[in-house]
């Protein structure tokens, strides 16, 4: 696979698994030790889907105190991600080329301050939805990993897939809906959440957005009991 800047050393940025990781899904997952992966103890955020990386670079620029991780399964975007923090000289962040369903079992419970989703894949075929990347099985392992209080950012373009998300996440007592943010203007090009943010608001299509924080519950049987005896 080509990169645009095969003489830059990304080795510290990008964690790259056995290909291809799919196959990998089933078996033991290590955890991961936040404070050697990052070599400092400060709170982790998590992006699932980071494309080329523009708001795992910005957001880790604008957040010296914290830790990025960003899960991207294309292998070209998980590069270029990788070269983008080089180039800037961001040290807190890192990409790891992979399926999420294979980074989720190794993140630690309550483990991290926030989970980003933005512009995940629609997967508009009905026979292809199923692909989605926003699931019951993702939600379970946001809500095991957030920490109480801590936050799950989502954007999408895509209505239906919005009212999906949100019907997903309504009845849900391990979750309590929280005020979206209101994007300002952009000063530059590279001043927008994400990439496709930028393409979106650029053709002036609507943006969707949602916030959840995960409710101060003290363990997960907890929730699951208080979850269980709502249905
Ligand atoms: C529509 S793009 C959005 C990229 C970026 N979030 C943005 O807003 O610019 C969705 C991204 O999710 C990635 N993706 C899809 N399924 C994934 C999975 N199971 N694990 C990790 N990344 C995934 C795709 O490769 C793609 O880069």
């Amino acid at each position: 696979m080509s990169r645009s800047r095969p003489d830059l050393d990304i080795s510290r940025h990008l964690i790259e698994p056995a290909w291809p990781t799919t196959l990998a899904i089933d078996e033991p997952a290590p955890p991961i030790d936040w404070p050697s992966f990052f070599g400092n103890p400060n709170p982790v955020e998590l992006e699932v889907g980071s494309g080329k990386g523009l708001f795992l670079a910005n957001a880790a620029r604008d957040h010296p105190d914290r830790n990025y991780l960003g899960v991207e399964i294309t292998k070209k975007y998980a590069r270029l991600t990788a070269e983008r923090l080089v180039k800037q000289k961001i040290e807190n962040a890192k990409i790891w080329a992979g399926d999420i369903r294979t980074v989720m079992p190794r993140i630690t419970d309550f483990s991290l301050l926030a989970v980003h989703i933005y512009f995940p894949d629609p997967w508009w075929k009905k026979r292809h939805k199923k692909r989605r990347v926003f699931n019951e099985e993702l939600v379970a392992s946001v809500a095991r990993t957030l920490e109480p209080g801590g936050e799950l950012h989502l954007a999408s373009d895509v209505e239906e897939y919005y009212k999906m998300i949100r019907e997903l996440m309504a009845d849900d007592r391990r979750f309590e809906e929280r005020p979206a943010p209101v994007p300002g203007s952009p000063e530059h090009d590279l001043d927008y959440l994400t990439n496709f943010e930028r393409k979106y608001r650029i053709e002036g299509r609507p943006i969707y957005r949602a916030n959840y924080a995960r409710t101060r519950a003290v363990t997960i049987t907890e929730i699951d009991a208080s979850t269980s005896s709502i249905a």
